[in-house]
């Protein structure tokens, strides 16, 4: 879309420049102010943030704790909200493909795995990849928190199919008009949020093969279509890990108590002995056991994942 309207542009541009020579008045008069128009417009395609300030404030979900407070708390103990601290780039950073030998010199090509661990770092420029290689070799904790995936780069980002989501539109599932319209970006409803493709955008479905250097992380969207789908399979992420919206999606890994309890439910172990006495001469008896164990997934994919 932006390759289009810079072509467009361009034409534009050099249209006006043959008029340039041929009439001074009009270049005047006319052309210059469409000039200024046609430039503005060409920048403001192509506009990318250029601090990570702004990106932050761009992403920054505080506000919509006011009215969204269950779901906001819930989203904050959520794995989605703290999406890089736990995925060592310093070591990546440091040794390897990704490595720089001085942060200064990070560009988005040492982020690949920021395409699902902070896919709004395509919106910036390269100084704001710079800018994270430094707070991340400085181990500056603050900052890379509130670095995450936070409601806008599922309700907005990553909302819509076929087609970039409209900017200053928030996409719901169900998107009732009894939203504030005045304090409230637009919301409209996007089917899309209810379906296992949302999630499988970063959820993963192999190895990565558009970088330089492929790499792989998560994969656990394949396995649910290529297994779980085929073999009958009618849940959706959202069903199995956000009944009723629940944004903690769990399994939450600092929880080991609930994670402990949901893998017994998930994989249900039915076991059936049969014991006997083993008598291989007169005296002599050898206590014998037949075990049978058999363990059920109940996950609509894999598990562990990876
Ligand atoms: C295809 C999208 C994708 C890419 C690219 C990706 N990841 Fe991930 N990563 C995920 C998802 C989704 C999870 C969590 C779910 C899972 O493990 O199944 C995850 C989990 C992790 C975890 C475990 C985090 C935890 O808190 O338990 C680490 C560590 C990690 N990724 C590191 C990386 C690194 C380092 C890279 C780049 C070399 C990378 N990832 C690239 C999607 C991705
Ligand atoms: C990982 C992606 C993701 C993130 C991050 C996320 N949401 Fe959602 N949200 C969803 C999905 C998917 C649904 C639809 C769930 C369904 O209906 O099955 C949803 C539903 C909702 C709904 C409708 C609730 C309902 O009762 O139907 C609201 C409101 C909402 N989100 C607000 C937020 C807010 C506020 C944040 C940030 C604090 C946030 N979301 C973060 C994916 C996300
Ligand atoms: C002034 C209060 C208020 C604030 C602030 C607010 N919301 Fe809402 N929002 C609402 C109300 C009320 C609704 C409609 C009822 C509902 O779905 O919960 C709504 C609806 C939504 C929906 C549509 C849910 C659906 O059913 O499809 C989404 C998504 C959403 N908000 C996200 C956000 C995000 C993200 C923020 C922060 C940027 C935010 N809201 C800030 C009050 C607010
Ligand atoms: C923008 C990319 C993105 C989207 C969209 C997304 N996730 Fe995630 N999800 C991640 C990453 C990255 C992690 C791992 C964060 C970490 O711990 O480092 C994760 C973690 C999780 C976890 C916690 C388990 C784990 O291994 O960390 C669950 C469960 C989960 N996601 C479910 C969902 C569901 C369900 C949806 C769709 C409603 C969804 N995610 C949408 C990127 C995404
Ligand atoms: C039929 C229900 C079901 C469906 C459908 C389902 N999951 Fe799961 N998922 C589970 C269960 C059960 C577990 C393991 C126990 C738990 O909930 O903690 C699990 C675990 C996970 C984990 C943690 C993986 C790990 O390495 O431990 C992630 C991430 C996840 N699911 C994401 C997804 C995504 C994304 C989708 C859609 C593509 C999805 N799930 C579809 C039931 C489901």
């Amino acid at each position: 879309m932006n390759h289009s309207l810079k072509t467009f542009c361009r034409t534009i541009l050099q249209g006006i420049c043959l008029s340039h020579k041929r009439n001074h008045l009009i270049l005047k008069g006319v052309v210059i102010p469409m000039l200024l128009v046609f430039t503005t417009l060409c920048y403001a395609s192509d506009q990318k943030v250029e601090s990570l300030k702004q990106l932050i404030e761009m992403y920054d979900p505080t506000d919509c704790r006011e009215c969204h407070e269950e779901i906001y708390d819930q989203w904050q103990n959520s794995h989605h909200a703290r999406s890089i601290t736990g995925i060592f780039m310093e070591r990546y950073l440091k040794k390897g493909p990704f490595s720089v030998k001085n942060p200064r010199h990070a560009t988005k090509k040492n982020f690949p795995c920021f395409k699902c661990h902070l896919p709004q770092l395509q919106k910036a420029t390269d100084a704001v990849a710079a800018e994270i290689a430094e707070v991340i070799l400085n181990n500056d904790k603050a900052t890379m928190k509130k670095l995450n995936i936070s409601c806008m780069v599922c309700h907005q980002d990553k909302s819509v199919v076929h087609g970039l989501p409209e900017s200053n539109v928030m996409f719901g599932p169900k998107a009732k008009k009894e939203y504030p319209e005045k304090d409230h970006m637009k919301v409209k409803k996007s089917s899309f949020m209810t379906q296992s493709a949302m999630c499988g955008q970063c959820h993963g479905l192999g190895p990565i093969f558009e970088f330089e250097y492929p790499i792989q992380c998560a994969t656990l969207y394949g396995s649910y279509l290529h297994a779980y789908i085929p073999s009958g399979g009618v849940q959706t992420c959202q069903g199995c890990h956000m009944k009723k919206a629940d944004h903690t999606c769990p399994p939450n890994f600092n929880d080991r108590k609930d994670v402990s309890e949901r893998l017994r439910q998930a994989l249900p172990l039915e076991v059936d002995t049969l014991s006997y006495w083993f008598q291989p001469f007169e005296n002599i008896f050898v206590s014998t056991i037949v075990v049978k164990t058999n363990i059920t997934s109940k996950a609509g994919h894999r598990i562990p994942d990876g």
